[in-house]
């Protein structure tokens, strides 16, 4: 089962995480001297990009990290829309990481693009179920129950055999890259950031695995205790 960490505000829930992320990072590089993370994009992740560089910014200076992504807006890198350019804007542009930053680019074909980042996490990373294996994904949950960029109606993005394929936001028809299910859970350990209460409904689905549920791609990621869902009291008030 997933644990659960409900945090009163979606600033303490920052806090708790970004301790909870640096903690994973620690944890890694003492293994392998490096540790390998996914970011996702959308609002929740920079309140903790804030309080990363707020309390831990010698830490992440110091240790090796390297940055993939979970998903990506098909926009160049300085639309705010781009999930790179807002942790670049928040984050990397005001700390020395001694990582690698590996950012999907929004400003290609993103077929092309799919493909050349499919290959460079092939070549980058372990391989653990014949798949490339993270140390720590972030994730988000829309609310209707997406995650990474794979939305209802795209299950089959679960169960795909490619890393990372283009998906597209069928809201506004957007193009998107994303990571795939299968490679979402092959990761060594999951953080999810939900917040607030429009999410709450989507929340109780899942977690109690309710018919409507199976519609939705988050459902869809595993659920055990390498998996943490924090969440602020408003998301979790359902549950
Ligand atoms: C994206 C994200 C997406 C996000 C959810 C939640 O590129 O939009 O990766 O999956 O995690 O939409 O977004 P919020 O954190 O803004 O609610």
């Amino acid at each position: 089962m997933s644990k659960i960490k409900i945090c009163q505000t979606p600033e303490l829930l920052a806090e708790d995480a970004a301790k909870k992320v640096i903690g994973s990072i620690e944890n890694n590089v003492s293994i392998k001297g490096e540790a390998d993370i996914a970011l996702s994009g959308g609002n929740t992740p920079k309140l903790l990009f804030e309080m990363l560089l707020k309390n831990h910014k010698d830490e992440l200076e110091k240790l090796k990290i390297n940055f993939y992504w979970c998903d990506e807006r098909c926009v160049p890198s300085e639309s705010k829309e781009s999930n790179f350019g807002e942790a670049y804007r928040l984050l990397f542009s005001k700390i020395n990481l001694s990582g690698y930053i590996y950012r999907m680019k929004g400003e290609k074909n993103p077929p092309d693009e799919a493909e050349r980042y499919s290959s460079m996490m092939k070549n980058n990373l372990k391989s653990k179920n014949e798949f490339p294996e993270i140390d720590l994904i972030l994730l988000g949950m829309g609310d209707d129950g997406h995650t990474a960029s794979i939305f209802p109606g795209q299950l089959q993005l679960m169960n795909s055999d490619k890393v990372c394929v283009n998906s597209v936001n069928p809201y506004s028809g957007q193009n998107r890259l994303t990571l795939t299910g299968k490679v979402l859970n092959n990761s060594a350990e999951i953080i999810f950031m939900v917040t607030g209460k429009n999410k709450s409904k989507i929340v109780k689905d899942v977690f109690e695995d309710s018919d409507s549920s199976k519609e939705y791609p988050v459902s869809f990621i595993r659920k055990d205790d390498s998996v943490i869902w924090y969440m602020d009291e408003s998301a979790a008030s359902l549950i």
